[in-house]
């Protein structure tokens, strides 16, 4: 009898033994809380992103919340892209702004720049950029924004660590302020976590005080805070990952320009774009199934019955959160994010599927498209 074929899953959060060790280390260490491991991570992140602060926290999600708290006085307006995960916005919002959702660009996926210049008021104080599945965001466009804009730029590159520009810089050295998760599925992952990038030290200083209750000396508060500190634990495992991210973001990609040769002739199918400026680090595959040609659900249910997982990201727009309602402001249109919500489809990407499994993606998705060879 054959053995059943194991489900091809959309993520791998298996950590290695070396990882393993070095959380056992810290957990022998006796010092949990955040300290010296916290700190040489801190160091090794700033140095693999190029800037010279990084502030190391308790998730993607803290990280944006902090970026804005230090930014935004009640009501300033941020302009944010409807077609990303609801924290970049929400993190607005708990910060006392208002996210201004704006639509995005139909081949990469990020925030159209120069539509959201058109939306500029006096209100605005901010524009938040996310390198979406990983697609760096174009370097000369984003330098044309930044020429008209008179905002600070946040990045959120929850998705995109491992993605450069054309001249090999992370966003990290090109914006305010940037953030980073490292929940599975990420590029980096340790369970929950996050960090806060930047090129200002005043910036990062207070970056650490909102992380740790405002706190400047003993028992002494200069300002509100938040706990939204890192363990020692996390922080052990992040640093030991550090060094795997390039040869992580290599093979999504290698994968993902077999996709590339493998898939490009189905009808109805289209693929992610490879960045004409910078270098993709695919946190997720996302196909555009044609709705007039294929069925997404019936796609994606196909793809289970050959035990290859898939997931929508994203079913609806922030525009159609119902927790945005009246908390943020749609002032146009938003018709690429809408197309997308419809027919996108993300497919299997990450550094530990092996080529058999790649292979067995290929031929699922070709059947389902009706391209059996
Ligand atoms: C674009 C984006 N921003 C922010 C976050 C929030 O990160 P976290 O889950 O670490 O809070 C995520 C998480 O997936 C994300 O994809």
């Amino acid at each position: 009898m054959t053995e059943p074929l194991p489900t091809v899953p959309m993520g791998n959060t298996e950590l290695t033994e070396d990882e393993i060790e070095a959380a056992l280390a810290a957990l022998r260490s006796g010092q949990l809380r955040q300290g010296a491991e916290v700190s040489a991570f801190e160091n090794a992140f700033a140095e693999f992103v190029g800037v010279p602060h990084a502030v190391a926290c308790s998730s993607g999600t803290a990280a944006l919340h902090i970026a804005f708290h230090a930014l935004l006085s009640p009501g300033d307006e941020v302009l944010v892209p409807a077609f990303t995960f609801i924290a970049t916005a929400s993190a607005v919002v708990m910060a006392g702004g208002v996210p201004v959702l704006c639509d995005v660009n139909a081949d990469d996926y990020n925030l159209d720049l120069e539509r959201a210049l058109s939306q500029v008021t006096s209100r605005t104080r901010a524009a938040c950029v996310v390198p979406l599945f990983g697609h760096p965001i174009d370097a000369p466009a984003l330098a044309e924004f930044q020429r008209q804009f008179s905002g600070a730029v946040v990045g959120d590159c929850a998705q995109a660590l491992g993605s450069l520009d054309t001249e090999g810089r992370a966003l990290d050295a090109r914006v305010d302020a940037v953030t980073h998760s490292f929940y599975p599925s990420k590029n980096l992952f340790v369970g929950e976590g996050g960090m806060i990038t930047t090129t200002e030290g005043s910036c990062a200083a207070q970056y650490r005080r909102l992380r740790s209750h405002g706190r400047t000396g003993p028992h002494y508060h200069e300002e509100l805070g938040f706990n939204y500190r890192m363990s020692e634990v996390e922080a052990a495992i992040g640093r030991c990952q550090l060094p795997k991210v390039q040869r992580r973001a290599k093979r999504r990609r290698e994968i993902a320009a077999h996709y590339a040769s493998e898939l490009g002739d189905l009808p109805g199918v289209r693929l992610p774009s490879d960045p004409v400026t910078g270098t993709h680090s695919y946190h997720q595959y996302t196909l555009r199934l044609d709705p007039e040609v294929l069925d997404r659900e019936r796609f994606s249910a196909g793809l289970a019955e050959r035990k290859i997982l898939s997931a929508v990201h994203y079913p609806r727009g922030l525009h159609e959160q119902p927790a945005l309602e009246g908390r943020s402001r749609t002032p146009l249109r938003l018709p690429v994010t809408e197309a997308l919500c419809r027919s996108v489809l993300s497919i299997p990407v990450h550094a530990g599927l092996s080529d058999g499994e790649v292979e067995r993606v290929v031929a699922a998705v070709r059947h389902c498209a009706g391209g059996t060879r």
